[in-house]
């Protein structure tokens, strides 16, 4: 049986483009859902795309009701995917999945997370800190933004005239090229 995915996006879904390309024809997991709190992110358009239902939400639904949860369970999910997703996760689907939400992350962390600390934020922070390096870390989501279990990190190295817009570059490189296979392994350990 094939393993159930839930992608969670907030804009553009670059990330959820790749992996719902990945698992298209993959045998070991489907993306059954896409779900979003902005009714006007791309990624409800490459969702569509793929035929994949989507889901938006507000804040008062997500974090005041459980039906986001009861959708995820009526839908079997077995693992969700957090794909430029900027809310924190609410506490009853961190009970429910638990090692069963991923996140990707466009730096090294521990370094350059928490709060404030997405996009363009974080390869101006990585320039300014003069950092050799940057990449991505891909981790499991606790009730603290970016610090649950790193499974995956892959780096580059930083030279003397990269710009924001380069890093930005070069770290969606990795992300779109590593993200499906880590969600795969994932999934077969499962
Ligand atoms: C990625 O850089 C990811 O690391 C971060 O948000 C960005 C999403 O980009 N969490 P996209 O919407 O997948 O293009």
């Amino acid at each position: 049986m094939k393993k159930r995915i839930a992608i969670f996006a907030s804009g553009s879904g670059s990330n959820a483009q790749k992996i719902m390309e990945h698992f298209k024809h993959s045998k070991v997991g489907e993306v059954v859902l896409v779900l979003s709190n902005n009714m006007d992110a791309y990624v409800l358009q490459r969702a569509d795309n793929f035929e994949i239902p989507s889901h938006i939400f507000d804040r008062q639904e997500l974090y005041h009701t459980d039906e986001v949860l009861h959708l995820l369970q009526r839908l079997n999910v077995d693992l969700i995917a957090l794909a430029g997703f900027l809310w924190k996760v609410p506490d009853n689907l961190l009970k429910a999945y638990p090692n069963q939400i991923l996140n990707i992350h466009p730096a090294l962390l521990p370094k350059f997370g928490g709060k404030g600390m997405y996009g363009s934020h974080v390869h101006k922070a990585v320039l300014e800190a003069k950092e050799e390096e940057s990449g991505i870390t891909i981790h499991f989501v606790n009730e603290n933004y970016d610090e649950g279990e790193v499974i995956h990190q892959s780096k580059f190295k930083i030279e003397p005239e990269d710009t924001v817009e380069m890093l930005q570059f070069k770290v969606q490189q990795l992300e779109h090229n590593y993200f499906p296979k880590v969600i795969e392994s994932i999934l077969k350990k499962m």
